[in-house]
């Protein structure tokens, strides 16, 4: 079966988990506590690609204090859904040495990209760290020393697709969140 197929036969069995105006009202939300604490610091906003691309289009038009926004690209599922080791494809073209950083992604799953990520960043001299994502799934499997300091909706431990997440490359533009049994 082709991956469209593929991906449309998921589709068609997923449930919505988060509706899009639920997904609104936590964007709001975590839009009023990030303006509380970064106002004023100028902070550098990086995307997790592909994934945060939704999550960071969506949380920073919510943002009305002076930020810049650049990308980085860390990758630990490439387009499967099992797990594989942590894979820069692209560093902050930003100088980050100094910088309050925001990171932005759509997930934390294990844990392991925002670990890599947050190491990374440290190592390049930010002044603080701090991840921001939309979702957090449910479950006892999370890597040590990772806390998203912002946390939007919860999920539970299956596989999820819709607001930047994927199935095979699909569905990232999906307006809510649904999971699938099974996967
Ligand atoms: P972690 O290293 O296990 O936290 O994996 C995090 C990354 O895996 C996220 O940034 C997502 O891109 C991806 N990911 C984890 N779970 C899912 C899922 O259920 N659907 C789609 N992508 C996922
Ligand atoms: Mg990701």
């Amino acid at each position: 079966m082709s991956d469209l197929n593929n991906a449309m036969k998921i589709y068609h069995t997923a449930q919505v988990l988060h509706d899009e105006a639920t997904i609104a009202e936590c964007l709001d939300k975590m839009a009023g506590k990030i303006t509380l604490d970064y106002t004023g610091l100028d902070p550098l906003v990086l995307c997790v690609m592909n994934g945060g691309l939704y999550f960071t289009a969506e949380l920073t038009k919510r943002l009305e204090f002076p930020m810049q926004v650049d990308y980085l690209h860390a990758t630990r599922y490439g387009d499967d859904s099992v797990g594989k080791e942590v894979v820069w494809k692209a560093m902050p073209q930003a100088e980050v040495a100094g910088r309050h950083v925001l990171v932005l992604d759509d997930i934390l799953d294990e844990g392991y990209t925002l670990a890599a990520i947050q190491n990374a960043l440290q190592e390049q001299g930010a002044a603080s760290v701090r991840m921001a994502v939309l979702t957090e799934k449910q479950h006892d499997r999370r890597c040590e020393g990772v806390n998203a300091k912002y946390v939007g909706l919860q999920l539970p431990d299956r596989f999820v697709f819709g607001c930047g997440m994927d199935y095979k490359g699909y569905f990232r533009n999906l307006r809510a969140i649904y999971g699938i049994e099974g996967i």
